[in-house]
């Protein structure tokens, strides 16, 4: 069925008729502050089947639910004592965590695809939080993009992704961090990062006082009939042109993407930094914009300069790296 997407700029009319929409079992796009989600409540079964269907989603995949604070997560899951402290210091934030659900709660079933775990985190962003505060219940969203496809960070990405799929879009401004939240997986006593972000394992070691390691490549290949994270297995975004990361060497009829001072000659058909300063949080948060305008360029291909891994560049490579190949 093909829907007239509205595209509407948030204000208080806007917000009840986002809230109006998830009341009624709809699919509304919404700005967070690492990437525009879609969200459906999270306790109604048709709404969570749109959420799928409209992103093309495979159902064994499951999303995460959004809340308005802690005390509303303690509902729905049993945080241990370490994803307790990372709550309480980094909530609201870029951060999931995953937990052994509660008994007796109201989710959807299909919003946790059968998993015994739940995906929790709480938004720092304040349009997310009042439409999940007005709603009163949770939100079920995933990034605002067709599975397969680059997560949206402005609601142009989202419209271009999902026009003529959802009856609305609640914009904002482009998210300020740019990537997926972090998650890590709070059940067992080590703690385990699942997917890097804004935090990485620098600062949630910090936090807990004990070290906190990302998942192996191998502990993510393996035991693929019950994976850590059923996303993870599913190929990423790939650009539809060919990508080539840490290059240095661009062809006359690339779009290059730099990063940091560049020294030294190089041809390209266009460029544009990441951060001229080589700040990896400016870059992280241009990272999916600019890879959407080199995709519908006139380019043949995609070069990428080298990113530094470490802190938020960790994260930033893992994306890359994700996407080409
Ligand atoms: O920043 C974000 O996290 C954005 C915004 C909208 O909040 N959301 C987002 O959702 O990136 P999505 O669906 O694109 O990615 C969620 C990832 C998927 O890879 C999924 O497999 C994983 O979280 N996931 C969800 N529930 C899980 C669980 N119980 N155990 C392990 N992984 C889980
Ligand atoms: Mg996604």
């Amino acid at each position: 069925m093909v829907l007239k997407t509205s595209v509407k700029t948030f204000n208080d009319d806007v917000l009840r008729q986002a809230v109006d929409f998830l009341k009624s079992g709809d699919v509304v796009a919404i700005p967070t502050e690492t990437v525009y989600g879609l969200g459906g409540d999270a306790t109604n079964d048709a709404a969570v089947a749109k959420i799928f269907e409209a992103k093309g989603r495979p159902n064994f995949n499951p999303l995460i639910s959004h809340f308005y604070d802690l005390k509303h997560v303690l509902d729905y899951a049993d945080l241990n004592n370490d994803a307790l402290i990372l709550a309480e210091t980094l909530w609201p934030g870029p951060l999931t965590i995953i937990a052994k659900q509660k008994d007796g709660h109201d989710l959807s079933s299909s919003v946790t695809a059968g998993l015994s775990t739940i995906a929790v985190r709480v938004p720092n962003h304040d349009i997310m939080r009042e439409i999940i505060r007005e709603l009163g219940k949770p939100v079920a969203a995933p990034s605002a993009n067709r599975s397969g496809s680059l997560s949206p960070t402005s609601a142009l990405h989202v419209a271009s992704n999902l026009n003529g799929r959802i009856p609305l879009i609640v914009a904002g401004k482009q998210s300020t961090i740019g990537l997926e939240s972090t998650i890590i997986d709070c059940t067992n006593d080590t703690p385990v990062i699942l997917r890097p972000g804004y935090f990485g394992s620098d600062r949630l070691s910090e936090v807990l006082g004990k070290d906190v390691p990302y998942l192996s490549k191998d502990e993510q290949s393996k035991n693929f009939e019950k994976p850590k994270s059923p996303g993870l297995l599913l190929k990423h975004y790939s650009p539809k042109k060919e990508l080539f990361i840490n290059s240095l060497t661009p062809s006359k009829d690339s779009f290059y993407i730099g990063f940091g001072p560049m020294i030294g000659e190089f041809d390209a058909l266009h460029f544009i930094n990441l951060s001229e300063e080589g700040n990896l949080i400016e870059a992280a948060s241009n990272l999916f914009s600019y890879l959407y305008e080199a995709d519908i360029s006139s380019s043949k291909d995609i070069h990428i300069a080298p990113i530094p891994n470490k802190e938020i560049g960790i994260a930033i490579n893992e994306r890359l790296e994700r996407a080409c190949n």
